[in-house]
């Protein structure tokens, strides 16, 4: 079993050019290791694209509604975290103690996934949620000032052009959301948009549900839909991370706004116009398209 290690927020390094916690770096070996089961479910994303949203839908259909079965544990702690070697717990030990069927959690972009999430005769179910840049940037950056597990974000003008350079926590997201994009088309891979899901949270909750090969009807549906919207999941102490000891929500909330369109509060004129000339340039090979307001 591994030992968790509380590093300096500060401490970084990098596997393949990609920035990672150093806890993460240091164990990377075992996490390339690590062995899926056909039977996983596996939610990624980019940090802060709708992850905790995404597990907790997953986790209302898989226990057809039932919320104190959904209440049992705060989400960290029902979905482990791959690549997580911070307290309280390592991921890898946590996702190999579990009974299956296991739901697992990671943010490593496609090129780092362990090798046996693609073998053949893995059938893992993964779903990807990707949101646009200009508010990810945003919500990346308060939640960078809020959890003492990650680096100080610094000032919010450095922060934006490390997001935009690639060299913020998980690499480039251009590269992230790109790639779990084009490996949709080989692997069965249900990618969703954060931007969908607000504007037709029914409708996509449906696509969760019929991906994971589930039929519930009208009813807890609509249940669903009402414990998985943004004031009630603030309000659920398992939803909210007021249980994880490395978040200050004093700073921000987890829960922080969850709506389209935050970044205009945070943009200036030239940030925007820097953002869209990058955005073009680096997803010009791409059918990937996002939405950046309601
Ligand atoms: P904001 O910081 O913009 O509010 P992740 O789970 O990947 O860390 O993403 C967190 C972001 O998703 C936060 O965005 C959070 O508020 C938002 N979020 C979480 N649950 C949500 C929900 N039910 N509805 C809308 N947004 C949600």
């Amino acid at each position: 079993e591994l030992k968790w290690k509380l590093m300096n927020r500060e401490e970084v390094s990098q596997v393949r050019g990609v920035v990672l916690q150093k806890s993460t770096c240091e164990y990377w070996n075992k996490i390339w290791d690590f062995q899926a089961k056909p039977d996983d479910v596996l939610i990624s994303s980019y940090p802060k694209a709708g992850t905790t949203w995404l597990q907790e839908i997953v986790d209302m259909i898989q226990n057809d509604g039932d919320i104190e079965k959904t209440r049992r544990a705060p989400t960290d702690i029902r979905m482990p975290f791959l690549e997580r070697i911070n307290p309280p717990y390592v991921g890898l030990d946590k996702a190999n103690e579990m009974p299956s069927p296991r739901v697992l959690k990671t943010h490593l972009p496609v090129q780092l996934l362990p090798p046996s999430f693609w073998k053949e005769n893995c059938k893992v179910s993964i779903i990807y949620v990707a949101r646009n840049i200009k508010d990810n940037i945003v919500s990346f950056f308060h939640f960078q000032r809020m959890n003492k597990g990650l680096p100080d974000p610094g000032s919010w003008e450095e922060y934006f052009e490390t997001f935009l350079e690639g060299k913020g926590l998980w690499g480039s997201w251009y590269d992230h959301v790109k790639g779990w994009w084009e490996a949709k088309d080989i692997y069965p891979i249900l990618y969703l948009f954060y931007e969908d899901i607000k504007k037709h949270p029914r409708r996509e909750i449906e696509k969760v549900m019929e991906f994971l090969g589930k039929n519930l009807d009208e009813k807890v549906l609509d249940k669903i839909v009402y414990y998985t919207s943004f004031n009630v999941m603030k309000n659920n102490p398992m939803s909210n991370y007021t249980l994880s000891s490395l978040m200050n929500q004093s700073v921000s909330p987890f829960m922080r706004k969850g709506v389209i369109g935050d970044w205009k509060n945070y943009f200036t004129v030239a940030q925007n116009e820097r953002c869209n000339e990058d955005y073009r340039e680096k997803m010009d090979d791409t059918t990937l398209s996002f939405s950046m307001e309601y």
